[in-house]
């Protein structure tokens, strides 16, 4: 019999960018099944509401190849603590995308604190792929509001999603005001 492997690829996708398409491509040929788990309660004040962060990242999924090697993709809730949800996926490993220097005590302190929670499950990390490595979905709201260009940080279709989300922002700032 063989084992399948799940692996957990966790997040807030608030909103998806290319980094996370690319940690997503690059995990899949490292388990069979891979769970892209969306922070319910981000502990930010997120710019897209739950369904439309699952909506993006789910359309930007399902472009994705798919093939021999490659594990099938799931996109789920996370409503609780990460690994009673890697748990309850049967998960045997996380999958956390490191881009700089800067990711590593926060990163440290979840893998060291979830690893004492759940002994079993492993927290893998890979490193962003030279051309993402300084993309973060907090900079590139913060550009998108800001009027600069943000294309070439996330998929297309979130970039559209994303200048019509700045036109409303800036349509209730204009009405508060
Ligand atoms: O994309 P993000 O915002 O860096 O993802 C953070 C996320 C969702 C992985 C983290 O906030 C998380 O694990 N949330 C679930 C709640 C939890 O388990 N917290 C304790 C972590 S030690």
């Amino acid at each position: 019999m063989t084992v399948q492997r799940t692996g957990i690829y966790p997040g807030s996708f608030d909103p998806v960018t290319t980094g996370h398409i690319d940690i997503i491509t690059r995990s899949r040929r490292l388990m069979d099944r891979l769970v892209v788990g969306v922070a319910v309660n981000t502990g930010k004040s997120p710019l897209f509401g739950f369904d439309e962060r699952v909506d993006m990242l789910c359309a930007e999924i399902a472009d994705l190849p798919s093939g021999a090697g490659m594990a099938e993709i799931e996109v789920r809730p996370i409503e609780g603590l990460l690994v009673r949800f890697a748990r309850n996926c049967g998960a045997s490993m996380i999958v956390r995308g490191l881009r700089a220097v800067s990711d590593f005590d926060y990163e440290f302190q979840m893998a060291g604190m979830n690893a004492r929670m759940e002994r079993d499950i492993e927290t893998v990390f890979l490193m962003a792929s030279e051309r993402h490595t300084f993309i973060a979905s907090r900079l590139v709201k913060e550009v998108a509001l800001l009027g600069g260009d943000y294309s070439s940080f996330v998929p297309e279709r979130v970039g559209r999603r994303l200048a019509e989300e700045v036109e409303r922002h800036r349509e209730r700032k204009a009405s508060a005001d």
